[in-house]
């Protein structure tokens, strides 16, 4: 029973006969009965068919768009995600980033390393005050409900957008002052944010997204932005990571991570011990908890 891990994770992986990824992921998946895979890891139908030993792919995210479950389940392969471990940290990097980009953290910050602080200034840096205003979430999951929840304590009204009805995405919209994006990346959600719901969003409204990139078009947002269709926007995922749109990296007003969402010790540790117990479970011939495919269990 090989399993093959495509990382060199900083906690142990407390699995028998592991090995780190040699070569390419297609190589791994023949030789391997488990993959423990990284959001990194495209794997396709080919890295699927070429493991004709294959039982299980456990991606160590809880997005799976970066393997072709369809496929895998087709090949009678298992593929696992790591859902509710990340919620809370992915919810707190969510509100780190509203806070910045409506209290404009950042740009305070290069302003002062740049020694332009002069004095106080009443006029300096005045932002969006958050009580009273409206949050938009979009996708109501775990992590949308975790980052409302956290709404309660700054005194926001929050409207949720989600497929099984709630509030309409065109009248949530219009009506937030701060918009965060929660759906995991599909088809139906490519693009979901682009040109013409940008432009029924407030012109003082700013815009969040800590799901997957090409859920927001970001050609259409650095427009948006620039002609000041929307205030801001507050960024950790980007349409093709690691590259980001080159005007959005020259505006002001865009606050601008690397996929920190789950980047905490607690959760990178929970997600990875999570991804260790799907292969346990299924190289042992048992249901893995977080079975993203239970189509293919049988
Ligand atoms: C992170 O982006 C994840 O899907 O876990």
């Amino acid at each position: 029973m090989i399993v093959t891990v495509t990382h060199r994770f900083r906690d142990p992986v407390n699995l028998p006969r592991f090995q780190f990824l040699k070569g390419t992921l297609l190589q791994a998946a023949r030789s391997s009965e488990a993959l423990i895979t990284l959001l990194t890891d495209r794997v396709d139908r080919s890295v699927l068919e070429a493991g004709k030993r294959l039982r299980i792919v456990a991606n160590v995210a809880v997005g799976v768009d970066n393997i072709d479950v369809a496929a895998a389940t087709k090949l009678g392969i298992l593929v696992t995600n790591t859902p509710g471990v990340l919620t809370e940290s992915t919810a707190d990097l969510t509100w780190a980033l509203i806070l910045a980009v409506a209290r404009r953290v950042v740009e305070g910050d290069t302003f002062l390393r740049a020694g332009r602080f002069k004095g106080w200034d009443f006029d300096l840096m005045r932002g969006l005050e958050l009580q009273g205003k409206t949050l938009g979430i979009v996708g109501a999951g775990r992590i949308g409900k975790a980052v409302a929840r956290r709404a309660r304590g700054f005194g926001m009204k929050v409207l949720l957008h989600s497929r099984s009805g709630t509030i309409p995405l065109r009248r949530l919209l219009k009506a937030s002052d701060v918009v965060s994006i929660h759906v995991p990346l599909s088809k139906a959600t490519h693009h979901l944010i682009g040109a013409s719901e940008l432009r029924l969003m407030k012109s003082t409204a700013v815009l969040i997204n800590t799901s997957r990139g090409p859920v927001v078009d970001e050609k259409a947002l650095a427009g948006a932005l620039r002609r000041r269709r929307i205030a801001g926007a507050g960024l950790d995922v980007y349409e093709r990571e690691p590259k980001v749109y080159p005007e959005l990296l020259k505006q002001k007003n865009v606050v601008l991570l690397p996929h920190l969402g789950s980047a905490t010790d607690d959760t990178r540790r929970a997600m990875l011990e999570m991804a260790v117990k799907n292969v346990k479970a299924a190289l042992g011939g048992k249901r893995p908890p977080n079975l993203v495919n239970p189509e293919a269990w049988r």
